[in-house]
């Protein structure tokens, strides 16, 4: 018999069951199963480490939360989710470990990667982002002319921008009002001239964020970057009072001209995706401060405890993720909406595309064999109450299965009025109506013709999972992140798939290389494209006054 981690999804004798139980299942109405049951809103819920998860709005009955735990057990998840906590080499492809959980682990613990404890020196750049943080929050960091920082720019890609921009406007509410804070990731030039369009460089902080500092569109913006600094002041001295990084690469930090000393380090096992809450973070810790910051790091070490510890029954992020599973698997769902009842979370849909997608959006198991079956699905969203105005209809009346995850807050940072009760309302109105719906009958004894009568029901049986925090801090933001973190993970083991490496980027990147010299020369030697991406070079060397032959 193959060992446990070896075992593919569809190997599994719970797999073989689950396809059983779906037969079934997918004949239910949640209607029936909720009537059926008076105490199902009640028992399918976990309340633990300030989240409370209601999963009773899922097409499941209790014989099929039983088999997908089944499914986890026999898919390794136990010894997978120990390997990961323990430092293994979990990412196989790029023979790393992905440890990320070592990143909020509290100082005085001990995580061993390659025969050494990694805890300490998180802490050690953890100490020196505060001290950083607290010169550039109170003015004392100083530009090159003596003028106290006002805006500080981040530049960075994928997880060195993600993370950042979702986190700072998740905690604005937490930021220190003096101090501007900007993104800049695209290689489009109008990002950078936005970005940089009121402000003046000698009040200007640039935070140089690149795990490789090899990427072409975060070089590119930093060494223009340092020549709009330097076209204002006129000596290099000033990039050590203008720019600091954070990366992994001392070598290519130092070649672009940033002291040591400007440099927060961070690591190969923390993968980009993974890395808001390492020093990729600085950018969120001058906002909200050091000890905010650490806040939201216990935030996620609570949902990693509550990963590592807690039974699979009543484990959020396992339940989550094979409720994942059984969707995509199963009711073939392509999609997961994601949608936040907060306004501070508006970029944190963006941040779980990369999260869940970059992670597992893959083709091949770890051995390198085609997958029989759908990996990850498309992740999307919007704050709530938008959406409800825009796409939803699709959610309520399309004809496809777009399971969604609910997030609200129970208190409001900015308490208006009435308005926090009618966002509270909508959030579990949607709920109700996706799962419930409106039936002919009830059309009817509306008084609605009967022309319109196709028009007017809602079929119902739309799964959903609500998440209900209470309020928007630090903690519960690093709780939530850790928790979708857990969520991909948990799949991943279960898909037999690397969520850590991303080689599917890469082939664009090379591509993309080998055009750019082609719009460059005045005569280019015969194009090597197929006849389509030839036939794109050469009109875009037309419009730019070059020959088109080749
Ligand atoms: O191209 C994808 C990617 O490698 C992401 O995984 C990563 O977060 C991003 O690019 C940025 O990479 P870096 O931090 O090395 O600039």
């Amino acid at each position: 018999m193959k060992k446990k981690e070896n075992r593919l999804m569809s190997e599994c004798h719970s797999w073989k069951l689950l396809k059983e139980n779906y037969r079934k299942v997918s004949q239910l109405h949640l209607s029936q199963l909720f009537s059926g049951d008076p105490q199902r809103g009640k028992r399918m819920t976990i309340e633990d480490s300030g989240v409370y998860f209601d999963y009773s709005k899922h097409r499941v009955t209790d014989e099929t939360i039983q088999l997908l735990l089944q499914l986890a057990e026999e898919s390794g998840l136990h010894d997978s989710i120990d390997a990961m906590f323990r430092g293994e080499k979990i990412n196989i492809t790029e023979n790393r470990a992905a440890l990320h959980i070592a990143l909020r682990t509290p100082k005085g613990k001990s995580i061993v990667v390659d025969g050494k404890n990694v805890i300490p020196k998180v802490h050690n750049v953890l100490d020196r982002m505060a001290d950083f943080s607290n010169q550039v929050r109170s003015g004392q960091w100083r530009g090159y002319t003596g003028k106290p920082m006002r805006n500080v720019i981040n530049i960075g890609i994928g997880g060195s921008d993600l993370g950042p921009v979702m986190a700072y406007e998740a905690l604005r509410y937490y930021s220190q009002r003096n101090l501007n804070f900007r993104f800049i990731s695209n290689i489009d030039g109008t990002d950078f001239a936005e970005a940089i369009y009121d402000l003046d460089p000698e009040e200007t902080l640039f935070i140089i964020s690149s795990k490789s500092f090899t990427t072409q569109e975060t070089m590119t913006n930093a060494w223009t970057a340092r020549e709009w600094v330097l076209h204002q002041l006129k000596d290099k001295n000033a990039i050590a009072r203008h720019f600091v990084a954070i990366s992994t690469n001392v070598a290519k930090v130092k070649e672009f001209g940033i002291l040591p000393e400007n440099m927060f380090e961070f690591w190969d096992w923390v993968g980009g995706r993974y890395s808001l809450d390492s020093a990729i973070g600085l950018s969120t810790m001058i906002a909200i401060g050091s000890e905010k910051y650490r806040a939201m790091l216990d935030g996620f070490h609570q949902m990693d405890e509550h990963f590592l510890t807690t039974p699979f029954s009543r484990n959020i992020p396992v339940i989550m993720g094979l409720l994942g599973v059984w969707y995509n698997n199963f009711f073939e769902a392509q999609t997961v909406a994601v949608l936040p009842y907060e306004q501070y979370l508006k970029r944190f849909p963006a941040y779980l595309q990369q999260l869940t997608m970059e992670s597992n959006g893959k083709h091949v198991t770890i051995n390198g064999k085609e997958v029989p079956y759908q990996t990850g699905p498309i992740y999307w969203g919007e704050p709530g109450t938008n959406g409800q105005h825009s796409f939803y209809q699709l959610i309520h009346q399309g004809t496809k299965l777009v399971p969604c995850d609910f997030i609200a807050f129970m208190e409001s940072l900015n308490p208006l009025g009435h308005h926090h009760d009618l966002l509270i309302a909508n959030v579990f109105a949607q709920a109700e109506a996706l799962a419930f719906g409106k039936t002919q009958q009830e059309a009817r004894e509306e008084g609605i013709p009967e022309n319109l009568i196709p028009h007017r029901v809602f079929e119902g049986n739309r799964p959903s999972s609500m998440l209900i925090l209470d309020k928007l801090t630090p903690a519960v933001l690093g709780k939530l992140i850790a928790l979708y973190e857990h969520i991909v993970f948990t799949q991943g083991v279960i898909w037999k798939i690397d969520s850590f490496d991303q080689w599917g980027v890469e082939l664009g990147k090379v591509l993309a290389a080998r055009i750019a010299p082609e719009f460059d020369s005045k005569i280019i030697s015969t194009l090597q494209h197929d006849s389509s991406t030839n036939n794109l070079i050469r009109r875009y060397r037309r419009s730019k006054g070059l020959s088109s032959n080749g």
